[in-house]
């Protein structure tokens, strides 16, 4: 890919727009939800992604500089592109183009030039491809960026399907959790092809969030549980049935404040996400590590087979649990109360 680092466009005067989007979990249901069965999630507002759109030089059309982000090429961050150099797959690449599309047309003048002339910056804190939605939360950023850029305040009923279609390059057959938790910033109880569901939690949840260190391809893990679905499908819809079983008490139990009963819910849910061959070495290890350290309970989140899990954990106790965790290996730990 052709970088024209050379050819930025010159800030102007005017004031950037910048937006934010936080990173995710999913409690409950990851897999499970690809096949219609409820899940919930939850923001975590203690990493998260940034776009700023700088108004350029007439005539320089939209350049994309990505602090953080892989390359489309693969290649590592702090790569700086036109919009039209990259492939038309580029993630950042749709998310820029979703948001003209549906935003650009309030723009006051100038809306009939091909390409508006703006530099948009993306950073983000948000570890990529550790199940905490760094793919959305980025196109989220820029949805809403550019939606303000161009005098809209874009609402997240109009974000969440931009982001999905996004979403769709990364992850092939997503379920749409991922775009509808970090475009409403809310918990959600979140069924395929239903309307949102907002959760109200009654009391608040302490989470630690170990990182494996072992990156992962949702895509890849989706695409093996689908091919051993296939051949077996029985034995998959049973499987499902039972984590959109423990998902359903989940929600009762996050509900009425009662973190105990969220715990071994918890446990229950990573006892059936390792019977369905998505768990690893590597989290089983931090999963024990952080019940023989007192958690409420703990589990795997998201795709699996590496990236992050959770431990439920009274309050007092988060240190000892994060420091354990880290003895036995995470990368690193996160923090994050929810709400
Ligand atoms: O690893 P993540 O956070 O992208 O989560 C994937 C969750 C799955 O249920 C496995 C897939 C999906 O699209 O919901």
């Amino acid at each position: 890919m052709n970088t024209r680092t050379e050819q930025l466009p010159s800030q102007s005067l005017s004031q950037p727009t910048v937006a934010k989007a936080p990173g995710k979990v999913i409690l409950f249901g990851e897999h499970a939800v690809v096949y219609s069965r409820p899940a919930i999630a939850v923001p975590v507002t203690d990493v998260s992604a940034t776009a700023t759109i700088t108004p350029g030089e007439p005539g320089s059309g939209v350049w994309i500089l990505a602090a953080d982000l892989p390359a489309p090429d693969g290649s590592p961050g702090g790569h700086c592109y036109g919009l039209r150099d990259a492939p038309v797959d580029d993630p950042l690449r749709a998310s820029v183009e979703l948001a003209l599309d549906a935003f650009r047309h309030s723009e006051p003048t100038g809306a009939d030039s091909p390409e508006p002339d703006v530099l948009v910056t993306i950073t983000s804190t948000i570890p990529i491809a550790r199940g905490m939605g760094s793919g959305a939360a980025v196109a989220t950023a820029v949805v809403r960026a550019i939606g303000r850029h161009f005098g809209h305040t874009p609402q997240p009923d109009e974000i969440s399907p931009l982001v999905y279609e996004v979403e769709k390059l990364h992850h092939g057959t997503p379920s749409g959790i991922d775009n509808t938790v970090v475009a409403y910033e809310q918990p959600v109880f979140f069924v395929r092809g239903r309307g949102i569901t907002r959760l109200s939690v009654g009391a608040s949840l302490n989470l630690v969030i170990a990182d494996t260190g072992v990156v992962s391809s949702t895509r890849k893990v989706v695409g093996d549980v689908r091919r051993r679905w296939s051949a077996e499908a029985e034995r998959y819809e049973g499987l499902f049935d039972e984590i959109g079983a423990v998902a359903r008490l989940a929600k009762s139990a996050i509900e009425r404040g009662d973190p105990n009963a969220v715990g071994r819910l918890m446990d229950e849910n990573h006892e059936l996400l390792m019977t369905l061959g998505v768990s690893s070495p590597e989290l089983d290890k931090l999963v024990e590590t952080a019940r023989m350290t007192g958690a409420l309970g703990a589990k795997m989140s998201g795709a699996g087979w590496g990236g992050n899990m959770l431990a439920l954990v009274e309050a007092g106790r988060t240190p000892t649990v994060a420091d354990a965790l880290q003895a036995a290996g995470a990368a690193s730990t996160i923090f994050s109360q929810i709400p």
